[in-house]
């Protein structure tokens, strides 16, 4: 079938099986291998994306069922060859190792710093729990989420 997907402000006409997951039509047919595929049954977070500006696990996602809706990869964001502060604060904060998890860390912190005023350790770390880093970056992560709270205020 073919569907109309919405990805980084551009328009997609792509073809898709009922089942197929947005994770895949992201890598496989937009190119967009930012977004990871860990474990592929919506318990690590590698693969989250915004969907109307929410973090949603693209890996259990049905394409098909995402059509009119705003999708936002860690391609988006960069801006005029300027990282998005989330991202630069990851860097300052080194809250990376492998960076197998980052871009699922990333999105789901910048949805985190959009929908959330008041940004406390507590509330990170509760917001962040569901994604996993095998590296165990964490308290750098909250650290870099901190910094990038700071900064929007
Ligand atoms: S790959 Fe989607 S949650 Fe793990
Ligand atoms: S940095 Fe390696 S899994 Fe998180």
């Amino acid at each position: 079938m073919k569907v109309s997907l919405r990805v980084n402000g551009a328009t997609h006409e792509v073809d898709v099986t009922p089942t197929q997951t947005l994770l895949s039509v992201l890598r496989d047919q937009l190119g967009l291998t930012g977004t990871k595929y860990g474990c592929g049954e919506g318990q690590c977070g590698a693969c989250t994306v915004l969907i109307d500006g929410l973090p949603v696990r693209s890996c259990q996602a049905r394409a098909s069922l995402v059509q009119d809706k705003s999708v936002s990869t860690i391609e988006s964001l960069e801006s005029n060859g300027r990282l998005h502060p989330l991202q630069e604060a990851f860097l300052k904060h080194e809250a990376m190792q492998c960076g197998y998890c980052t871009p699922g860390m990333i999105m789901a912190g910048v949805g985190l710093l959009a929908s959330t005023a008041d940004l406390t350790d507590e509330a990170i770390v509760k917001a962040m729990d569901r994604n996993v880093c095998r590296c165990g970056t964490y308290p750098r992560i909250v650290a870099a989420i901190k910094e990038a709270a700071h900064a929007r205020a």
